[in-house]
C-alpha cells in the first residue's frame, strides 16, 4: 500500500513539474524565438546586441526594460525618431514588422527573457491589443 501511495505521489509530482516547465510564459517565449529569427535578427542580431548607433541593442536595453508600453508599441507599429538606449542616441527607423497581436506578445516575451534580460510579468495578447500608437 505504502508503495502505491509513494508511486502515485511521485507520478503526480512529476506531472506538476512538467506542467510548470510548460507554463504559458515558457511556450510564448519559445514561439517568440522563431518570430525573432524571422523578423528581427537581421537588425538586432542573434545575441540581441544590435549595431551601436544604427540598430539599438535589446540585450540589457534600459529602454526595453524601463519602457514596457513604448517597447510593445515599437514592435506593434514600428518606431522612428530620437531615442536613447544605454546612453547611446539613435535616430533611425524600424519598419512595422507587421505581426499579429499574439506574435507581438510572443516576441516581446522572448526579448524580455533572453541575453540576460528577465521579466516574470508575461506580456499578454490583451495588453498588446489595447495599446494604440
Ligand atoms: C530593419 C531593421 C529592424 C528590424 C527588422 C527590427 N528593428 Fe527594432 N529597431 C530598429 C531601429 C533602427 C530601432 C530604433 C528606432 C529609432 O531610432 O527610433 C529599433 C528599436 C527597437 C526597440 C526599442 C529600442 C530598444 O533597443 O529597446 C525594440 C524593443 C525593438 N526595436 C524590437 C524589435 C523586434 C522585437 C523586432 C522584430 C519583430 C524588431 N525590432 C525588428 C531596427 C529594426
Amino acid at each position: 500500500m505504502i508503495k502505491i501511495i509513494t508511486l502515485l505521489f511521485g507520478v503526480s509530482l512529476f506531472f506538476s513539474f512538467t506542467d510548470w516547465q510548460d507554463s504559458d510564459l515558457t511556450k510564448s517565449i519559445s514561439r517568440g524565438k522563431d518570430i525573432y529569427t524571422d523578423f528581427c535578427v537581421t537588425c538586432h542580431k542573434p545575441n540581441g546586441e544590435g549595431t551601436p548607433k544604427f540598430f539599438p541593442p535589446l540585450a540589457k536595453s534600459d529602454f526595453l526594460i524601463n519602457n514596457r508600453a513604448e517597447s510593445i508599441k515599437s514592435v506593434k507599429y514600428g518606431q522612428k525618431g530620437k531615442i536613447n538606449v544605454n546612453g547611446i542616441p539613435y535616430n533611425g527607423t524600424m519598419p512595422n514588422p507587421g505581426l499579429t497581436d499574439t506574435e507581438v506578445a510572443d516576441v516581446m516575451n522572448y526579448i524580455l527573457n533572453s541575453w540576460g534580460n528577465q521579466s516574470d510579468k508575461m506580456v499578454t495578447v490583451e495588453e498588446v491589443l489595447w495599446l494604440k500608437p
